[in-house]
């Protein structure tokens, strides 16, 4: 039986180096040119014209969860017919890093999996509903890595609507910005690692292995994201390399140690403070994603195992099953700060949803320093192997299902 001190000491080696290398590839990651020759959807002939004509956004009663329905707790169903709900060729503006069959990943079972909510079903993801509701709106993701794993997603999961020329992606580190011309409508990604401002807030010139976070500080980012209409926060796993960290707080020239639950809870009372100061409750709508589990430590699942993530084709079929890597104390910290804010802020509680699917991270099947890993490495999925990325298509495109539902839930308020 491994220690707890040994099993901290393990996942500090394991996480590390992987984290940077994904980290990284945001130094590298081109913009892809909209290359996109595929079918051309002449929706937009007639909207074009007619940039006035406002269709209003019809929600029907069975596109509506209702409150009764916890849509987060439910099963995946294998689903091959719809899903995937868009092909790695068919988007432009997915970066390598989370391409895994193009990447040589052999099997694509974890692409054809639907999260079914025990007690209702998700609506249908409707790509120019969603542009309807964001006409004139901006949506932005706020977070590390992951989270641009999402806002890459949401992309992909709405561009194939938008004729070419019609749409484009900007970079103005540390922003992503895709256009939808048509609709005036944006998404746009703000790498924020922490959320609250830190030494590794440059959007490529950063790493795990230094961190400092001014647990006080929010204005430099803050001002990014005023008058968004649609916010959508993440922060966990670069809180998670060391059960210490260094931070301020109170002087920002008094460096100290603090247990990261401390830290996280003293991060989350100043990212309130701005919430409560700068968010209209009634024209902004405000989202959080709970922690992306992990699956770094195959015996969690497979008792007497000792690899990871790598080679695992199914999702994980144990009712409730939760991996050591989503920190319950972290998620109590969440539900706490979210219970005590003034504004509503509705939580994305992805944890459990993401928690069975063991098989959908990128694995061997992604990028390291802006190359796609060596024969080599893939050979040694021990030390290679990222089981914190998702490839795409794939588990965020569920998360962003989940998203949509409540934006139509949502849409009378914030319309
Ligand atoms: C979909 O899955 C079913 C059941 O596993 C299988 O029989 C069928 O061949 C699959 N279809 C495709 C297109 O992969
Ligand atoms: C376009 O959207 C922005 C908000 O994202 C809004 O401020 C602006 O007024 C819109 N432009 C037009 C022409 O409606
Ligand atoms: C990255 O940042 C460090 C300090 O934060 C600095 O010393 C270094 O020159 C930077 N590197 C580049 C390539 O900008
Ligand atoms: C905090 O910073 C000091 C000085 O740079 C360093 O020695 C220490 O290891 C850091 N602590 C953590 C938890 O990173
Ligand atoms: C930090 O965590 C340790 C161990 O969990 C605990 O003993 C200590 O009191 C904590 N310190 C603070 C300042 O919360
Ligand atoms: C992957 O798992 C399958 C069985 O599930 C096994 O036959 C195969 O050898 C494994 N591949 C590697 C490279 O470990
Ligand atoms: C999220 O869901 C899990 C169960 O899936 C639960 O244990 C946890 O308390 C929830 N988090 C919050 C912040 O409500
Ligand atoms: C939050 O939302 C609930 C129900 O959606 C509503 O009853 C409540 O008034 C809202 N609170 C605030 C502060 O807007």
């Amino acid at each position: 039986m491994l220690s707890f001190k040994s099993l901290i000491d393990r996942r500090i080696q394991s996480l590390f180096p992987i984290v940077l290398y994904s980290i990284l590839i945001l130094a590298l990651a081109r913009l892809v040119l909209d290359s996109l020759k595929s079918k051309q959807s002449n929706v937009f002939g007639s909207s074009s014209s007619s940039r006035r004509n406002r269709l209003p956004v019809v929600v029907l009663p069975e596109d509506r969860i209702e409150d009764y329905c916890n849509v987060f707790e439910g099963t995946w169903v294998w689903d091959n017919v719809s899903y995937p709900l868009y092909q790695e060729q068919s988007c432009p503006f997915l970066v390598k890093q989370t391409t895994c069959n193009n990447n040589g990943r052999p099997d694509s079972f974890y692409k054809n999996w639907r999260w079914q909510p025990h007690g209702c079903n998700l609506p249908r993801f409707d790509p120019l509903t969603l542009l309807h509701m964001l006409r004139d709106k901006r949506m932005m993701f706020i977070g590390d890595s992951l989270q641009r794993g999402q806002f890459e997603s949401m992309i992909c999961l709405i561009q194939s609507v938008i004729p070419e020329g019609k749409k484009s992606l900007q970079r103005i580190p540390p922003m992503k910005i895709f256009k939808v011309e048509e609709f005036n409508a944006s998404i746009e990604y703000y790498w924020a690692p922490f959320i609250v401002e830190s030494i590794s807030d440059h959007a490529t010139n950063h790493t795990v292995h230094k961190r400092m976070v001014m647990l006080d500080s929010i204005a430099k980012h803050g001002k990014h994201w005023q008058g968004v209409d649609i916010l959508v926060f993440e922060s966990y796993v670069w809180w998670m390399h060391d059960p210490l960290i260094n931070a301020t707080y109170g002087s920002p020239y008094k460096v100290q140690e603090y247990n990261v639950t401390t830290a996280y809870k003293l991060a989350l009372k100043t990212w309130a403070n701005w919430l409560e100061s700068n968010i209209h409750p009634i024209t902004q709508n405000v989202f959080f994603m709970s922690m992306s589990p992990t699956h770094l430590w195959s015996w969690e699942w497979n008792p007497g195992s000792d690899e990871n993530c790598f080679n695992e084709s199914y999702p994980i079929n144990q009712r409730s099953y939760w991996g050591t890597g989503s920190n319950l104390e972290i998620m109590k910290i969440l539900h706490d700060s979210l219970q005590e804010l003034k504004i509503n802020v509705t939580l994305m509680n992805i944890t459990q949803l993401s928690e069975y699917r063991k098989d959908a991270h990128t694995s061997v099947y992604g990028e390291r320093k802006g190359k796609l890993l060596t024969k080599e490495q893939r050979a040694d999925p021990k030390s290679f192997a990222d089981c914190i990325h998702w490839c795409l298509p794939g588990v965020p495109d569920v998360w962003n299902e989940i998203l949509y539902a409540y934006l139509l839930k949502n849409y009378q308020n914030f319309s």
